[in-house]
């Protein structure tokens, strides 16, 4: 697979990479799921923003980030002055990971064999986009960027360093936004999700 990275044009490197991650049956992750939803955006962004894992809305269109939890990201990157346009946009975990409950299906959290099993994927895309910085969205993708998954709150707006060197920006998931009931309390979060974010504005 590291044989794409060698293609002549970034562009046609990336389309390979999503195409075999599109085959991907690293891990059992693939057999419920619609389909793997790979990383988008320009081949050499200078910004990489990673999440947990593509949900039910992402797991349908087959692209990261477009539902609620994408909708408060994109809201708050806007006025953070965040161009997500001009980043890779990525899941730590390309598969949707869930339970079906009736018609719905429930979120699940990756577990650390899928991760490992997934960073394959995560490594191979920071090995052909090269960004300046990556922001780590949440435990999980702060786990597989850096290898330390814990110690989140404490951890969050702070830059460290992916094995490889990369600067991580580390901040919460933006689902976590839309799980907290106290509305003075959520706007709270809100605002410092937002700093974070000018934060990474700033240091791309
Ligand atoms: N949450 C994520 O972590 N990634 C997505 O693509 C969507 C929701």
């Amino acid at each position: 697979a590291r044989a794409l990275l060698a293609e002549a044009e970034p562009v046609d490197a990336a389309g390979r990479l999503a195409r075999e991650i599109g085959a991907c049956a690293r891990c059992g992750l693939c057999g419920p799921a619609t389909q793997a939803v790979p990383g988008e955006g320009p081949a050499h962004a200078a910004l990489m923003v990673v999440g947990e894992q593509p949900g039910d809305r992402e797991d349908l269109a087959g692209r990261p980030f477009v539902g609620p939890a994408g909708q408060v990201l994109r809201a708050e990157a806007a006025q953070a002055g965040l161009d997500l346009g001009a980043a890779w946009l990525t899941n730590a975990v390309k598969h949707f990971k869930f339970a079906p409950r009736g018609k719905r299906r429930i979120h699940q959290r990756p577990d650390a064999g899928e991760v490992e099993a997934c960073r394959w994927w995560l490594d191979l895309e920071r090995a052909l986009v090269r960004p300046r910085l990556a922001v780590a969205l949440g435990a999980t993708a702060a786990g597989a960027l850096t290898g330390r998954g814990g110690d989140l709150l404490r951890r969050r707006g702070g830059i460290e360093a992916a094995p490889d060197g990369t600067p991580v920006l580390v901040t919460v998931h933006p689902s976590r936004l839309l799980r907290l009931p106290d509305r003075a309390r959520a706007e709270e979060e809100r605002a410092r999700f937002r700093e974070d974010l000018a934060r990474a504005a700033r240091a791309v």
